[in-house]
């Protein structure tokens, strides 16, 4: 039996990495404000630094918040709840976050409300829709679902409840780096800045790329026992049928091992200098004009090898996502997390799916990373069914979904 809203809104927060961010949202679709801090500190160190990430966090909290609210152009007295990301994260991180939210919930008197960051990601898809009379993406049943980012590479099956949640089965993960983390260490390597997944992005499209140089990687793992998966790259079955598991440390050593084997280093460690000097390190290759004077620095075989290591990447998610898909018998599949923005993936995902006869969603690019409107959206079902977070709330660094 669901409650009755007062106005349908609630404040979402979310601080598990180094986002900071806090969003409004009504009825878990209509986003009102999204307000996203991004810690670009980390640019300077080539990844996130857990302690700097848990002071960024504390020093851009409140302003955030408050200009969530305002952007919204709604008060504390408005809202239904307030939505808090409990996990899975960085432990320092998502404890300015929580114990935000359980002070303000206890200053308001509104409900706190715990989600897991993998199930706001999901749900990011059902902002997706700008018509309320559109189905919701995830109401087919069951419907697969792909969460994709820099921590995390997860296929779940999800079933919607007679309460309007959902549940998850886990039905396929990366063994080793999340598909973001190999963007990133790759791009690293080849001395692109941080985040370096929409860096590759935007240079993938200047390359061609070779199929030839990283060919799929089998995974063969045993069904049962605790014994560590082994991934081969000459194996050519997985022992267990109903998992659909990915791999994409080898895609790293291969790049490393092509950089090597092709002399490179000198011209990465000149193109690194020469992107800080010029200010393009902390530049965002979404702007033409940084992308086309970045360009200026690279050399057909390094694009080339950018676009043979995405196409790489993409085809190892799409196989392994439809086959999934094929084997569940999945109605739907929607795709989320970080890397979800990138193109190639969204175009080849599209026309897959368009083949296999299956309604397919995504993000906006701009909820696709972390955000906090999909934490308020999650959490919409769950003010529905009135499920509270205790006041004994903690961060879980390592929560699972499914
Ligand atoms: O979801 P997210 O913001 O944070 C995590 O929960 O991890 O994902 C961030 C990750 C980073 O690894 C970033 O490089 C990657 O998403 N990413 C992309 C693109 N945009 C962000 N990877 C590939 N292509 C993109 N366009
Ligand atoms: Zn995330």
């Amino acid at each position: 039996m669901n409650a009755t809203p007062n106005s349908g809104l609630i404040l979402g927060i979310e601080s598990s990495c180094d986002e900071t961010s806090a969003s409004i949202v009504r009825n878990g679709r209509e986003v009102l404000s999204n307000v996203v801090a991004s810690q670009l500190i980390h640019g300077n160190y080539g990844g996130v630094v857990p302690e700097l990430a848990s002071r960024e966090h504390l020093r851009n909290i409140l302003p955030v918040v408050h200009e969530a609210l305002s952007r919204a152009a709604v008060t504390y007295a408005d809202l239904d709840a307030i939505a808090v990301t409990e996990g899975p994260g960085l432990a320092g991180a998502l404890l300015v976050g929580i114990t935000f939210a359980k002070a303000l919930a206890l200053g308001t008197g509104l409900p706190l409300i715990a989600v897991n960051h993998l199930e706001g990601h999901i749900h990011a898809v059902l902002m997706e829709s700008t018509t309320p009379s559109e189905p919701w993406a995830l109401d087919p049943e069951p419907s697969l679902a792909l969460v994709v980012s820099g921590g995390h590479t997860h296929l779940y099956l999800a079933t919607p409840t007679p309460q309007g949640t959902y549940t998850y089965r886990n039905v396929g993960k990366t063994l080793d780096d999340a598909a973001g983390e190999a963007y990133d260490k790759v791009a690293k390597l080849l001395g692109l800045p941080y985040p370096g997944g929409p860096w590759m992005d935007a240079l993938a499209t200047h390359g061609t790329p070779d199929p030839a140089l990283f060919p799929f990687t089998q995974i063969k793992q045993k069904a049962t026992g605790n014994t560590a998966p082994k991934l081969s790259r000459e194996a050519t079955h997985t022992d267990d049928p109903t998992r659909f598991d990915l791999s994409f440390s080898g895609l790293k050593t291969a790049v490393r091992r092509y950089v090597e084997l092709h002399h490179l280093q000198p011209s990465i460690t000149a193109r690194e200098a020469a992107l800080r000097a010029e200010g393009l390190a902390t530049g965002k290759p979404s702007n033409p004009q940084t992308l086309t004077a970045a360009l200026t620095h690279f050399d057909a075989q390094t694009l080339n090898l950018i676009a043979s290591f995405q196409n790489a990447v993409v085809k190892n998610l799409a196989r392994q996502t439809f086959a999934a898909a094929a084997h569940f018998g999945a109605r739907a599949i929607s795709v989320s997390g970080g890397v979800s923005a990138n193109s190639q993936l969204r175009a080849t995902f599209t026309s897959m799916a368009a083949q296999a006869g299956l309604p397919i969603a995504f993000p906006q690019v701009a909820l696709s990373t972390d955000n906090a409107a999909m934490i308020a959206a999650a959490a919409w079902p769950k003010w529905q069914s009135q499920t509270f977070a205790p006041n004994t709330l903690e961060p879980t660094p390592q929560l699972r979904l499914g």
